[in-house]
């Protein structure tokens, strides 16, 4: 018995180190994969949108996310998903807040309850309903971020005016650097980590947990 573990474990030995030298020398090589692009502008400072944003990281999707009280739930919910793009992401995981030239994309997406052999829940659309992307660029913004939108047949997407509501909500009500990190799950307990959660997202929460019953 022990002599038959030992011998599986030479046998093993050469393997693994096969293995970490295969590691070891694709990780230049997976490095290069993801070169650092950042955002593209068009002459007139809109943002050609990234048609690779779909091989990004993923961080999470809402399904039928709403920020009025009110509101009721849709017939039919719509998701979002949210991406960034892998550089940055690794950036986050270090810092624990994003890098210039940040690039996140949220999409949403109508959904079905109806198809193949699905008979309860949801799935998403195959068409995109809208992009928007939030781009960290803190030499060409005044607070360091904006927002695009894009519009059905563009090819670039249009730059928001700092007086949209948008910017106001995000400044507000999101944990790290005006991103919702508190919506996005692995990456809420980095941010903790490294105490980057910003001001109005702690006080928010202390004054949540002292109002609840
Ligand atoms: C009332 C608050 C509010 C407003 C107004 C708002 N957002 Fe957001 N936004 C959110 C929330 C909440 C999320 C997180 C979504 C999730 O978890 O899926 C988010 C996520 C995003 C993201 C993903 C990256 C990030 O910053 O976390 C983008 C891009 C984005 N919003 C763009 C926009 C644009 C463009 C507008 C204006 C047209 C806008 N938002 C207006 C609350 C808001």
């Amino acid at each position: 018995m022990t002599s038959s573990l030992a011998v599986r474990c030479m046998l093993a030995l050469p393997l693994v180190a096969a293995l970490s030298f295969v590691a070891l020398s694709t990780h230049p090589e997976a490095e290069a994969a993801t070169p650092r692009r950042g955002p593209v502008y068009t002459a007139s400072g809109d943002l050609v949108v990234p048609t690779d944003y779909r091989e990004w990281i993923f961080l999470s999707a809402g399904v039928d996310m709403s920020y009025d009280p009110k509101a009721l739930a849709s017939a039919e919910p719509v998701f979002d998903n949210v991406f960034v793009d892998a550089p940055s992401y690794r950036g986050f995981l270090a810092t624990g807040t994003w890098p210039d030239k940040t690039q996140l994309v949220v999409e949403t997406r109508g959904s079905t309850g109806k198809g193949s052999i699905n008979h309860r829940g949801r799935f998403q659309s195959s068409e995109a309903a809208s992009v928007e992307v939030h781009v960290k660029d803190t030499t060409r913004f005044a607070g360091g971020w904006a927002f695009f939108a894009l519009d059905e047949g563009k090819a670039a997407a249009a730059l928001l005016p700092p007086e949209t509501d948008c910017y106001a909500c995000h400044r507000q009500n999101a944990a790290v650097d005006t991103t919702f990190v508190q919506f996005y799950p692995t990456l809420l307990p980095i941010a903790r980590r490294k105490a980057t959660l910003s001001r109005s997202y702690l006080e928010a929460q202390r004054g949540a947990e002292t109002t609840r019953p």
